[in-house]
């Protein structure tokens, strides 16, 4: 079965908490995905991954934590083909900002703009809501099972 990679930036831990939800939620429904840094993935591989899902939080001031940002300097310098790629995308932000989740925009802009196809919509979690990143995560990755 092919491996599905949930690639999760962090700068304090979180995002690879939400990799782990979305991880078991995908594997329950019979699917083989695997959490992995995203600053240990090679973006060369990503023209042949198939399906990837991107996790990211957002930073300073609307910045990409430090865990995301040579995924994102890569994906710029080489510029693969991404026209076999689908992704699914979810972040972590706080709407307190006026940057509110802005790194998982830039990744999936910049994804979308090398070919990529987005599966479904963006998931977001608001630190402000108070919600779990569980149950937030997990909801989420239920919408997008039916699409993989
Ligand atoms: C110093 C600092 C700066 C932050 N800047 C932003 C921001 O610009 N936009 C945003 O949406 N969230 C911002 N956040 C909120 C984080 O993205 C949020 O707490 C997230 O859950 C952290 O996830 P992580 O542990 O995976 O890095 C900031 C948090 C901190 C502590």
């Amino acid at each position: 079965m092919t491996t599905i990679n949930i690639l999760f930036g962090t700068e304090s831990g979180n995002a690879e908490l939400v990799a782990d939800d979305i991880a078991e939620t995908f594997n329950n429904a019979g699917t083989n995905a695997e959490v992995v840094a995203m600053e240990d993935f090679d973006v060369s591989e990503l023209s042949d991954a198939g399906t990837v899902v991107v996790i990211t939080s957002t930073y300073g001031e609307g910045e990409l934590p430090a865990t995301t940002q040579p995924f994102e300097d890569n994906l710029l310098a080489q510029k693969p083909d991404l026209t076999g790629l689908r992704f699914a995308a979810f972040g972590l932000g706080d709407s307190s900002y006026e940057t509110y989740n802005n790194a998982i925009g830039v990744l999936t802009k910049d994804l979308t703009g090398l070919g990529a196809v987005q599966l479904g919509e963006t998931g977001r979690h608001d630190a402000v809501s108070g919600d779990s990143f569980t149950d937030v995560a997990t909801s989420w990755a239920k919408t997008i099972i039916d699409l993989l």
